[in-house]
């Protein structure tokens, strides 16, 4: 490792080498500041929170730094289980490894016994993790589990297969990845510069416990190629900076913050620290493109009457159809009934017999509980209660098919998800707002006529094609009209 990452220290004097470096550094914050007059992109204003000198730094990496688009070679999966739990997790990461296409490795406390073996193709391969034991530091480290967790970023930048990786994706076994958004959403950042991008948890206490800037490893985070050039030789000392640590999330986020970086929240990704039916939440997602989600056995199945595993490959049949829409959320009207649509694409469809806004639809209807239970304020985000009022509780249809009619061209200008009934709502009509139930619908169908993947960060309109007392409605997802209002 003859690279060393640039200090940040300053020097007592200043020998002629460093007035020229100065001198350097100085033209180059510069041209750094024309080149965001010039090009400014809206993503960028994370920018100067980045030592200004790795941005100069010529190509030491094997990248090449006038990129192209990011796509899925760029990216490198580090991803962390072991033995024990590898037999219930695997399905959760074969619904979305994709075999000869990613890159990366599931790393392993001890190698995989004998029933383990063969490994599958079907799964990343995996590989054991150096044994910590001979860190000097290892007797006062807390939790060497976890400080192995962690050290597993430093082992894969060591196994030097490194050509073209932009991202190191960190994420346990039982993370499930939305790949095309997740390059999508890698994209929008400079792989040159330091980036952590990841999320907190859904909890008020559990950030307050650990750290409201630390990306929970669970639902997966994002280290920018040059970040982890510079974590791979300090990432040592580091650990023997925080022994006590007992988390690796936390090790990492503090690695990190030493060389100046923070995290940076992207909504789409979730650790899902909650129990229960979390069927609120993914009814009522924010409208980034959907990344991550995780903790698949702490809730429950996420569609009725599936179990876990057939819940989560269900999801992943409209994800393989168009990831963009993904739990994105499409709200219209239908005025002679009073009613209110609410799609969340390729998951559920909710009926309100009542117009609601879609300020009060964003908010997650509360279906299920903390991680640990406590007193409220409990989450991160703004809840709805669920209610037992005929006028606010909506009928509840979730993800029955999806139906690609252009099956076999390259367009996907016809996808149709169908929504099925998941239980009878058991209430009157909401009389106020005219008595019209929707108690005779069984289904509904959502077209999507759009040609290629949604804008991220803007939402659809839609129209809903109703007959009264007929048991289908249709939905045609399209482009909301100038200054359309939702309400
Ligand atoms: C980067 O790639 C382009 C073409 O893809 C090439 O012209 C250029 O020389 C490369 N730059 C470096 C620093 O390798
Ligand atoms: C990904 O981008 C690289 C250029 O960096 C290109 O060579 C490669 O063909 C692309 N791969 C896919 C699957 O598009
Ligand atoms: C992956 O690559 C191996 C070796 O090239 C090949 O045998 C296998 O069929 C490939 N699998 C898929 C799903 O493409
Ligand atoms: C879930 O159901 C499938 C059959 O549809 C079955 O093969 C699998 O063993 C079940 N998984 C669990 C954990 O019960
Ligand atoms: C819709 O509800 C309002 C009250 O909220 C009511 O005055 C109106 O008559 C209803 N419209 C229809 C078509 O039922
Ligand atoms: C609402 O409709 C139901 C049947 O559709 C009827 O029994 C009930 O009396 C009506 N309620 C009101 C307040 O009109």
């Amino acid at each position: 490792m003859s690279f060393s990452g640039p200090s940040i220290q300053q020097k007592p004097q200043l020998s002629s080498l460093q007035i020229l470096w100065k001198g350097i550094v100085i033209s180059g914050f510069v041209l750094f500041l024309f080149y965001n007059v010039l090009y400014h992109h809206p993503n960028n204003d994370h920018d100067l929170f980045v030592p200004f000198i790795a941005q100069k730094l010529p190509a030491s990496s094997p990248n090449n730094v006038t990129s192209s688009p990011t796509n899925l070679s760029h990216i490198m999966f580090v991803l962390v289980g072991c033995i024990r739990t590898w037999k219930y997790r695997r399905p959760y990461i074969e619904a979305w490894w994709r075999e000869n296409k990613t890159r990366g490795n599931i790393w392993l406390d001890v190698a995989p016994t004998q029933e383990l073996l063969p490994w599958p193709s079907s799964s990343p391969p995996f590989r054991v993790n150096e044994d910590i034991k001979k860190l000097k530091i290892y007797p006062k480290l807390v939790n060497p589990v976890e400080v192995r967790i962690y050290r597993s970023v430093l082992e894969t930048f060591r196994l030097e297969d490194n050509k073209d990786v932009r991202w190191f994706v960190m994420a346990d076994d039982d993370s499930l990845f939305f790949l095309d958004n997740l390059v999508e959403v890698l994209g929008k950042y400079d792989h040159t510069k330091y980036y952590y991008i990841g999320t907190n948890s859904e909890c008020i206490k559990s950030n307050y416990d650990f750290s409201f800037d630390m990306g929970f490893g669970g639902a997966g985070y994002a280290l920018s190629y040059a970040l982890v050039e510079a974590l791979a030789s300090t990432i040592d000392e580091c650990i023997e900076r925080y022994p006590h640590l007992s988390l690796s999330d936390y090790l990492s986020s503090s690695c990190s913050a030493d060389l100046g970086v923070d995290l940076i929240i992207e909504k789409g990704i979730h650790q899902i620290d909650l129990r229960g039916d979390i069927s609120g939440l993914l009814s009522s997602h924010p409208k980034s493109p959907l990344i991550t989600l995780h903790h698949f056995d702490a809730i429950a199945p996420i569609f009725p009457s599936m179990n876990r595993t057939e819940a989560v490959n269900h999801l992943m049949k409209p994800a393989k159809l168009d990831q963009s829409r993904l739990l994105q959320q499409t709200i219209c009207y239908l005025r002679q009934s009073n009613w209110t649509f609410s799609i969340s694409w390729g998951y559920s469809a909710h009926i309100y017999e009542s117009i609601f806004p879609r300020s009060i639809l964003r908010r997650p209807l509360e279906t299920f509980r903390p991680w640990k239970e406590d007193r409220p304020p409990l989450f991160m985000f703004n809840t709805r209660r669920p209610s037992n009022d005929p006028c606010k509780a909506p009928h509840v249809f979730s993800l029955e098919g999806v139906l690609d009619r252009d099956e076999g061209s390259s367009s996907h200008e016809h996808i149709i998800t169908t929504y099925s009934r998941s239980l009878q709502r058991n209430l009157p009509a909401c009389s106020s707002n005219g008595n019209h139930s929707a108690d005779p619908i069984v289904k509904i169908q959502v077209f999507s006529s759009s040609t290629g993947r949604k804008e991220a960060g803007r939402i659809e309109c839609c129209d809903v094609d109703y007959v009264a007392g007929k048991d289908i409605a249709n939905v045609k997802l399209r482009a909301c009209m100038k200054s359309e209002v939702l309400a």
